[in-house]
Parts: structure tokens; sequence; C-alpha cells
């Protein structure tokens, strides 16, 4: 296909076995949201699960719309998005089919990070991309959901009941549907913190409303960040129109040529002892390429 010129062009190259296609597509508009969030689990996972529980076992955390695993990619492995963008614009432009696993292992074979273990899961709609997520150990388990139009399954809720932290970056619309809410509410008895990034042309209202309504709290850890370039002067005048509407506008809606994204963490209003700045001692803005 032709290179991507808006977010929507994107739907063909979600549910590939080969993520070069989406790697390639968004090296123009320099996405750096994975590598902003996972420089931030990286840098204060462990004070993130002692401030949640007392017990040993690993970080636990849900990526929402995680496609080829980029977030699980770069928490792993010591490469940034400029990496992946490097590697993945040196190969052909066909897609490569399951070849691209094998090949694909072999380029993060040796670039492991000296983590602390987490335990990962991956939700999409996107099944290739969850197996080939799996395949190269970005993610450790595999929920392939409907977020938008179904309830989540059983499984999905006997993993809410244990997970730390719900997060996305880049899950568009999902958010805001009845699904994701519904999945929220399935959550209640264990109350995971959301790590959450809208965008600003997407109306956050609906999920947050849920969240107050469930009794948590909202705390911008990082203010409207670089989130990605627009792929287009199309794309840039419908994100800016419609932000407008929503009510954001200027420099909390797009700014320098980039999306502008916040950080939002939200935790439920009897587990807000530990104070954000402790939380987030040491954490660093590690950018695109860390
Ligand atoms: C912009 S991509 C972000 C991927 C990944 N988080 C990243 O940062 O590279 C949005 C993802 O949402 C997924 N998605 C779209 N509709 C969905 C739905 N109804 N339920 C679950 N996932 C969906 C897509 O398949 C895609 O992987």
């Amino acid at each position: 296909m032709t290179k991507p010129e808006h977010k929507n062009d994107f739907e063909a190259l979600y549910n590939l076995r080969d993520p070069g296609p989406y790697y390639r597509g968004l090296e123009p508009a320099d996405y750096r949201m994975p590598g902003v969030v996972s420089g931030l689990i990286r840098a204060c996972g462990e004070r993130l699960r002692a401030a949640r529980r007392q017990d040993a076992r690993p970080l636990r955390l849900l990526d929402i719309g995680c496609g080829f695993g980029a977030v699980g990619t770069l928490l792993r492995y010591d490469i940034g998005m400029r990496d992946l963008f490097t590697y993945h614009g040196g190969h052909s432009q066909a897609d490569r089919g399951p070849s691209a696993w094998e090949a694909d292992k072999g380029f993060l074979a040796g670039k492991k990070r000296d983590v602390p273990p987490m335990e990962i899961a991956g939700l999409d709609i996107a099944d290739r991309a969850l197996d080939y997520a799996k395949s190269i150990g970005a993610i450790d388990q595999v929920f392939a959901e409907n977020l938008v139009a179904n309830d989540p399954s059983p499984a999905l809720i006997d993993w809410l009941a244990t997970t730390d932290i719900v997060m996305e970056c880049g899950a568009l619309a999902i958010l805001y549907e009845p699904g994701f809410r519904r999945m929220i509410e399935a959550s209640v008895p264990n109350r995971p913190w959301f790590l959450l990034c809208p965008r600003p042309d997407a109306d956050r209202t609906p999920v947050v409303e849920t969240l107050n309504r469930l009794g948590y709290q909202v705390e911008e850890l990082l203010a409207p960040t670089d989130y990605r370039k627009c792929l287009s002067a199309r794309e840039e005048a419908e994100v800016i129109s419609v932000a407008a509407k929503l009510g954001r506008e200027g420099a909390d809606a797009y700014s320098g040529g980039y999306l502008q994204v916040p950080i939002l963490l939200f935790r439920h209003q009897d587990d807000c002892d530990a104070s954000v700045s402790d939380l987030l001692q040491g954490w660093r803005d590690e950018g695109a390429n860390s």
C-alpha cells in the first residue's frame, strides 16, 4: 500500500504477521509513545509494585491495544523506537509473513535488558500481531479480544483480578467505547491502576466519568508531550478541528508539529497513599530512542 497519510490508513497494517509495514508507516511521524511509557514503567515499576502490594510476585501489566508489542519490546530489550524504525526500514517493503518472526528474534537476541521480572499481557483485536508480540518475547499472555464490540472474556476478567497496571498508548477510540468501560467495571474487585495516554482528538470523558464513578482519581504524570507528527496536512487539519470541538486547543492539542498527549494515572481514592512524586523518582523522559 502507499504510505499512510492518516491514522485510519493503519487499519490495513495492524493485523499482519510482519510488523514491518506498521513501523515503516510510523517512522516519518516519529511515533514516540511506546518509548515514553516503557521508560516510565522501567524506571518506576518496582516502586509501583511495592505501592500496590507486599508480596513478591512480579509487576503484572495489561497493555490494551498492544499491537505488535512495542511497549513490551522496549521494556524487555535495550532498544528504542528509532532502532525499531531503522531495523524495519532496512528490509523489503513487502509483508515478510511468518519469516519475520525468526528474523526479528535474531535482531533482538543479545539485547535483553537487565530489568526486574514483569508479567505482561497484551490485548488486541489483531490476533496475528499478538502472536508476533508473544513470539518475540514482548508479551507473555495474549487476549485476542474486540473491546469495542464485546464484553471482556472470562479469561480477561481473571487476569484483571490480579493485574497491577492496565495501560495503553495509541489505543485510539477503543478507550471510549462501552466494551472498554465494561472491562474497567469488571476490574473493580482488584482496583488496578490505569495508565492512559488519550489523544486530544478523542473524547476521554466517558472513560474518565466511569473511573470517577468507581472511586478513581486522576493525576497527570506527564503534561502533554510529543506523541507523533501528523502524516499529512489533511490529518493535521482534522486533529486540530476535532480536538478544538472537545475543548483542547493550542499547545494542549498540537505543538511543534506533534500531537500532544498527556500520561494520566488513575488510582482508586483509597489507594493513593504513595505520592506521585515519590513514585516517579528517577524517571526521565527517555524519548523515542533510549
Ligand atoms: C495505534 S495502534 C497502537 C499499537 C501499540 N499500542 C503501539 O503503540 O505500537 C492501535 C491498536 O488498537 C487495536 N485495536 C483497534 N480496534 C480494536 C478493538 N476493537 N479491540 C481491541 N483492539 C483494537 C489495533 O489492532 C492496533 O493494534
